[in-house]
């Protein structure tokens, strides 16, 4: 089959640990054709999607990770598949790319995740829907609400809804002495909404990456836990990432969701858990495959190309 990725600019890829890089080698031991393009290279022309593509031979030397060959126009539908995997942040250029993805499959391209349900969940907020398994939540733009939630919680975590990474993360206090700028700077005066979420304590023992590749669980979530004075287990934020098996609870969530969400084209999905509380729904670029497999030698990239060679088969 002939698989296209859209992908961050490849030098910016980290091959030791990236996991687009782990699926683009586990395609092509399984003999499939990779193409890369960047986001940049996407466009609509006379009523097609195409994108300037390159073909690529992936190395196992992680410093010298791919080959190019010749790049070309082509049609999306013209391949197998296309993934999705550059990374957000999730501005109006991600949705305007999901747009041109969604044209893409009318014509009849076969996209992953599918762009309808990559504009629908929003990776934080999509856990409104799932509100038994989430801490208690507030989402609003009201600085009001937001203090009187910290006065009621005692002790919270702040997030923007749309970056990654831990990026404008905040654990707030009811005694923070910046409280108030916090909240200031965060709703930015009122025009923007925000996560305000109670505080998990067993954010110690980390922040579980669980994923579901076709709505199943993979047996393994990577707990990252956060460096000594770090309230944040991103690994982009110093995380260390610790694979180990799923708990009872981890499971339950992962069971619960799953099968409602493969059903929407979401072929790989990574929830986080905090302790027994889900806290994000990864849509967009899930990763984690590598740590995953180097610590537990479980194969996540061959079966997530598994799925996928399933989820193209079904189609035609
Ligand atoms: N409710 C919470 N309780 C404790 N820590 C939290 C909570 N929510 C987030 N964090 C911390 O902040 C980090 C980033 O939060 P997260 O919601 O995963 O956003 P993102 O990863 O998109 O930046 C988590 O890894 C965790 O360390
Ligand atoms: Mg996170």
């Amino acid at each position: 089959m002939q698989f296209l990725f859209i992908i961050d600019p490849p030098a910016t890829l980290k091959a030791y640990k990236d996991t687009s890089i782990a699926m683009m080698r586990a395609a092509q031991a399984r003999g499939h054709a990779i193409h890369i393009c960047e986001q940049p290279g996407i466009a609509w022309r006379e009523g097609t999607v195409s994108a300037c593509v390159t073909p690529i031979t992936l190395r196992d030397d992680d410093a010298d990770w791919y080959r190019a060959g010749e790049p070309s126009e082509r049609t999306l539908r013209s391949f197998d598949a296309v993934l999705m995997r550059k990374d957000p942040p999730f501005d109006l250029e991600y949705i305007t790319s999901t747009w041109l993805l969604s044209a893409a499959e009318r014509e009849g391209a076969c996209v992953i995740n599918a762009p309808q349900a990559v504009r629908d969940h929003n990776e934080k907020l999509a856990i409104a829907e799932f509100s038994r398994f989430v801490a208690p939540t507030l989402v609003t733009r009201d600085a009001d609400r937001v203090h009187a939630w910290i006065e009621e919680q005692g002790d919270v975590v702040l997030k923007r809804l749309d970056v990654m990474g831990g990026e404008n993360i905040f654990r707030v206090r009811v005694d923070d002495p910046n409280r108030n700028v916090i909240v200031e700077i965060m709703l930015q005066g009122g025009t923007r909404s925000i996560m305000a979420q109670r505080y998990i304590p067993e954010i110690v023992q980390g922040d579980k990456r669980i994923l579901l590749i076709d709505g199943k669980p993979v047996p393994y979530a990577l707990a990252r836990i956060p460096k000594a004075g770090e309230s944040r287990g991103n690994l982009a934020a110093g995380g260390r990432g610790v694979a180990q098996p799923l708990s009872a609870r981890d499971r339950e969530i992962a069971e619960t969701l799953g099968p409602g969400l493969a059903a929407r084209g979401l072929l790989l999905v990574g929830l986080d858990v905090i302790g027994d509380w889900l806290t994000e729904v990864n849509v967009t670029s899930p990763t984690c495959f590598r740590e995953i497999q180097d610590q537990t030698g479980f194969d996540v990239a061959g079966l997530f190309i598994e799925a996928l060679e399933r989820r193209v088969a079904a189609r035609v």
